[in-house]
C-alpha cells in the first residue's frame, strides 16, 4: 500500500493506493485562507497538520489493516509558500501562500538578468524568495529567527519524518534554485540575506527523504520503515498522476489556480514570456507552465457575492451554448502571473448593462478565466511549446460548459480522464511507490484512459476577437490600477 497526501489550498486530500494503483480509500479535510489585507493570503501550518491528522484518522478508522501495510508515502502541496522555522522547528509566522502578492516591490528588486539566468524564471512576487525579503524588511525579528525555510508540503514532511528536505519540483518555485543544475544557488540565497544552511536538503521527487517517525507509526499502526518520498509541488504531482511526464503531453488544471502545464524533454527556460520553467518530479526532467492566480477562485468570489455556491453557479449556465459573451471580465482579483506579472492588477467587469443578470456574470467570469488560459497558451508558444491537446483536471473541469468555452477559446481538444482520481494525491502516492520499490517512474506514471474529448467548435474566431478586447481592457486600465 502507498499513501498520497496532497496539501491543497482549500483542502487536504489523502489517498491510499494498492500495488495495482487502485485507490482503496480517499479522505479530505477542508482548509481556509486568511486574507488580512488586499493581496495577502496566509495559512497557519498547524492547520495543515490538523487537517492531515483528520484524513489519516479517517483512513485508519475505515482501513486500519491496509494502512498498516503502507510501504511508501508521497507528498504534494501548494507551491511557493514561505514556512519559516526557528532552530527548535517552531513556526515563526503564518505561511504566506503562492497567491500572496504583497512582496511585489521585493520581487521587482530581486528579479535581475542574473537571477533569471540562474533561476530560469521571473522572480514573481508569489515565489518564496521575495516573501522572505518582505519579512526581512517588515518583520526583522522574525527574519532573524529563521533557521530553515520550508515549502508547505515540506513542513508536513518535517512532521512525518523529522527531516528538513525539499524535492526539486517544489524547490524550483522558491527563486533560490539553480533550476538547470538542480541545486541551491548560494548567489540567489545571499540576495535574500540567506545561506545554504537555512535551506532543506534537496532530494528528487522519486527518492526517499526519510521514514515515518516512531510516534506516528505507533499512533497509526504503521511501520516506522515506511518511506517518505521527496514528492512534488502540486502541479508536478498532478502531472505524475495524469502521466504528463513525456515531452508533448500537457494538462490544463482548472483549480483554485489555473495552470497550463507542458512536460519537456529538456530544461527550456524563457523567463521573458512569464512562463514558469521548473524541474519535474522525475530526475533529469523539466516542465513549463503558465499560471493564473484565480481560476475557480474567481467563480468562488462571484458565488460569495451573489450568495450562492460555485457548483450552483456552474449548474445555472450548464445548458447554455458555449458562445462568447460581450461582457469582459478580468480575473485578476489578487494580481496575476502569466503573462503580465502584475501584482497590482485587479478584477474588472466591462460592459455591464441594465439587463445583465447573474448567469451573464457567471459566463463572463468563466470566459475571463478562459482568456487567461489563452494568454498562457500564447506565452507557452512564445517559449517554444505548441500544445496539440491537453487533459483537463481540477474542480472546475466538472463543468462541461466551462471546458467547452476554454476549448473554443484555445482551439484545443481537451481530454477528460475516465472516472477516477488522477490528481496530485494519486501522483504523490505514485511517487511514494517509486521511492519505496525503486520502480521505473515512467512505468508507474501512466496516462488514464480518456472518457471523452471536448473538441473546439466554430466559435473560436469570435473568442479570439474578444480575447483581443480582454487584453486591451487590461492594457488601458493597468495604469489606473497602480
Ligand atoms: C504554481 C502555483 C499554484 C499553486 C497552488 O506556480 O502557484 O498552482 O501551486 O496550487
Amino acid at each position: 500500500m502507498y499513501l498520497g497526501i496532497d496539501l491543497g489550498t482549500s483542502s487536504v486530500k489523502t489517498v491510499l493506493m494498492d500495488e495495482q494503483q487502485n485507490i482503496v480509500v480517499s479522505h479530505s479535510a477542508p482548509l481556509t485562507v486568511s486574507r488580512l489585507h488586499d493581496g495577502w493570503s496566509e495559512q497557519n501550518p498547524s492547520d495543515w497538520i490538523k487537517a492531515i491528522e483528520n484524513t489519516l484518522d479517517a483512513v485508519k478508522h475505515s482501513h486500519a489493516k491496509e494502512l498498516a501495510a503502507t510501504r511508501g508515502i508521497g507528498l504534494s502541496g501548494h507551491m511557493h509558500g514561505a514556512t519559516l522555522i526557528d532552530d527548535q522547528d517552531n513556526v515563526i509566522r503564518p505561511c504566506m501562500l503562492w497567491n500572496d502578492t504583497r512582496s511585489h516591490e521585493q520581487a521587482h528588486r530581486l528579479d535581475t538578468p542574473q537571477s533569471r539566468k540562474i533561476a530560469g524564471n521571473i522572480l514573481f512576487p508569489g515565489f518564496t524568495a521575495p516573501k522572505v525579503a518582505w519579512v526581512a524588511e517588515h518583520e526583522p525579528e522574525a527574519f532573524a529567527r529563521i533557521a530553515k525555510v520550508l515549502l508547505p508540503k515540506d513542513y508536513a514532511r518535517l512532521w512525518l519524518t523529522g527531516e528538513h528536505a525539499a524535492d526539486m519540483s517544489d524547490a524550483a518555485g522558491t527563486g533560490w534554485l539553480d533550476v538547470g543544475e538542480r541545486c541551491w544557488s548560494t548567489e540567489l540565497l545571499s540576495a535574500t540575506g540567506l545561506q545554504d544552511s537555512q535551506m532543506p536538503r534537496l532530494v528528487e521527487g522519486t527518492e526517499s527523504s526519510g521514514t515515518l517517525r516512531q510516534a506516528l507509526a505507533t499512533r497509526y499502526g504503521m511501520s516506522p520503515d515506511a518511506i517518505v518520498a521527496g514528492g512534488a509541488g502540486d502541479n508536478a504531482a498532478s502531472a505524475c498522476g495524469m502521466g504528463t511526464v513525456a515531452a508533448g503531453s500537457a494538462f490544463l488544471s482548472l483549480g483554485t489556480s489555473g495552470v497550463l502545464f507542458a512536460a519537456n524533454d529538456s530544461y527550456q527556460p524563457n523567463a521573458e514570456s512569464a512562463v514558469h520553467a521548473f524541474c519535474h518530479a522525475i530526475p533529469e526532467t523539466w516542465h513549463q507552465m503558465g499560471v493564473i492566480l484565480a481560476a475557480t477562485d474567481a467563480l468562488n468570489w462571484l458565488a460569495q457575492i451573489v450568495n450562492s455556491s460555485p457548483a450552483e453557479l456552474a449548474k445555472s449556465v450548464e445548458s447554455h451554448a458555449a458562445t462568447p459573451i460581450d461582457l469582459i471580465f478580468l480575473p485578476y482579483l489578487g494580481g496575476e502571473r502569466t503573462p503580465i506579472n502584475d501584482a497590482n492588477a485587479r478584477g474588472v467587469f466591462v460592459g455591464l448593462k441594465h439587463t445583465t443578470n447573474t448567469a451573464d456574470m457567471v459566463r463572463a467570469v468563466m470566459q475571463g478565466v478562459s482568456f487567461a488560459f489563452r494568454d498562457s497558451q500564447l506565452a507557452l508558444q512564445s517559449a517554444g511549446t505548441q500544445l496539440t491537446r491537453a487533459t483537463a483536471i481540477g474542480g472546475g473541469a466538472k463543468s462541461d460548459y466551462w471546458l467547452q468555452v476554454i476549448s473554443n477559446t484555445l482551439c484545443l481538444p481537451l481530454d477528460l480522464p475516465a472516472d477516477g482520481d488522477y490528481g496530485a494525491s494519486l501522483g504523490a502516492a505514485r511517487l511514494g511507490l517509486i521511492a519505496a520499490e525503486k520502480a521505473d517512474p515512467l512505468a508507474v506514471c501512466t496516462t488514464p484512459d480518456t472518457r471523452k474529448t471536448i473538441e473546439p467548435d466554430k466559435t473560436h474566431g469570435h473568442f479570439v476577437e474578444l480575447h483581443e478586447r480582454y487584453r486591451a481592457t487590461y492594457q488601458s486600465l493597468a495604469p489606473l490600477m497602480r
